[in-house]
């Protein structure tokens, strides 16, 4: 069986006209077309060539060629020669969130179709589902020593081929709150043997990877058509506060989310950040600060592991660490995890009720001098509370 797109797009969306905004044809000029304030904001401090008057591009092309050059040109799939991405196969969201929910928009038809999940996963894809009225299906990461956290490709093929009304399957590489890069090969068995939805690689974390086997899989969107992959400027970029997400898809599907889309959806503000942060000075400075995090990630999990009653649960694949206290201890973990919030004003996030996480506190590393007041006062908290 082949891919067709026709199958598993809805048939509405797949249809839809993208609506012709005034800014698609013409951006430059006297610009009388979109019923803008020609006065520019009203703020005392407005700095006229910022243009926040006039509706954003639409379309974002250079940022969008910088950043498809960029994933190309670390692709760990050169061996394959795979024709490289180019801005086609990039459509924008404010933030993944947004994008996660535009998939399902797009392919799920309400109260009829279904996505997969694999928990301990992040929280949005079921948020999401169920405010479009989209059923989800479960089928929980690997436990074991040597397949902590992987997929379980098997049992999701299997649940795929039971269950033709789920079109999509959501995997993230790295896991939130696992920290575990999932091995590429077990995704690209789900995309060579599953034709009747899409494949949803969500790697909001994968700039923190470490490791030639590992990196995104942004690439595979020109090999496959079921493949959609999300990113985000929040995490590596350190761009959270600009709310932009970023799917990889075929050019068919990038159609399709380009048409669905509100045509504005990027702001001018976010857009002359983003443009800023991929040019390849910055690029040089994310991948830095990338380095740091990871640096700064083995120093903590050394420090709070020295403790008997702290081990480590997750992958270090993201950045954060994923901690299991006194062997599984949810009642101790959370009151390690309020003493810490309450009393040192140290917020992580306890993660104890995930499938898989009993005992579970997920730490962002910081910086180092946050991480220092981190380490000092979990240990103080741990020791008054095993007293
Ligand atoms: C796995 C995962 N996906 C997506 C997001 C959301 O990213 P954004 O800020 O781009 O909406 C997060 C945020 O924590 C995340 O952990």
């Amino acid at each position: 069986m082949t891919f067709d797109i026709a199958k598993v797009v809805r048939p509405k969306i797949l249809n839809l006209e993208p609506y012709r905004c005034a800014r698609d044809d013409f951006q430059e000029g006297i610009l009388l077309d979109a019923n803008e304030n020609p006065y520019g904001p009203t703020i005392q401090e407005y700095n006229v060539d910022s243009l926040l008057h006039r509706y954003p591009d639409p379309h974002q092309l250079e940022f969008k060629k910088l950043l498809s050059d960029y994933r190309n040109k670390t692709s760990i799939f050169k061996d394959q020669n795979l024709k490289p991405l180019d801005a086609d196969n990039l459509c924008l969201g404010v933030g993944s969130d947004e994008s996660i929910d535009a998939l399902i928009r797009a392919c799920c038809v309400p109260a009829k179709e279904k996505i997969l999940i694999a928990p301990a996963t992040y929280g949005m894809y079921t948020i999401c589902s169920q405010v479009n009225d989209v059923e989800y299906v479960t089928v929980p990461l690997l436990l074991s020593e040597e397949d902590k956290f992987q997929i379980d490709e098997e049992k999701i093929l299997e649940t795929l081929q039971n269950d033709p009304s789920i079109k999509l399957v959501f995997i993230t590489s790295p896991g939130n709150p696992t920290g575990t890069f999932i091995d590429v090969n077990r995704i690209e068995k789900i995309l060579s043997q599953w034709q009747t939805g899409l494949v949803v690689v969500d790697e909001a974390y994968i700039d923190f990877v470490e490791g030639s086997d590992k990196g995104s899989l942004a690439p595979l969107a020109t090999k496959y058509e079921n493949i959609a992959v999300l990113q985000t400027l929040s995490k590596s970029f350190g761009l959270a506060g600009i709310r932009l997400g970023v799917t990889y898809t075929s050019k068919a599907m990038s159609r399709v989310l380009n048409s669905m889309k509100a045509p504005y959806n990027i702001s001018c503000s976010t857009a002359e950040v983003a443009l800023k942060a991929v040019q390849p000075k910055n690029l040089k400075l994310m991948e830095e600060n990338a380095a740091t995090v990871k640096k700064e990630k083995l120093r903590v999990l050394k420090e709070l592991t020295s403790s008997p009653y702290v081990s480590q649960l997750g992958g270090l694949d993201a950045n954060f660490i994923l901690l299991n206290i006194n062997n599984g201890d949810n009642a101790l973990t959370k009151k390690l995890y309020e003493r810490l919030a309450v009393e040192s004003a140290v917020i992580t996030r306890y993660r104890g009720n995930e499938p898989g996480c009993a005992g579970g506190l997920r730490i962002t590393i910081g910086t180092k001098q946050e991480n220092d007041v981190l380490i000092k006062e979990f240990r103080k908290h741990l020791a008054l509370i095993m007293a």
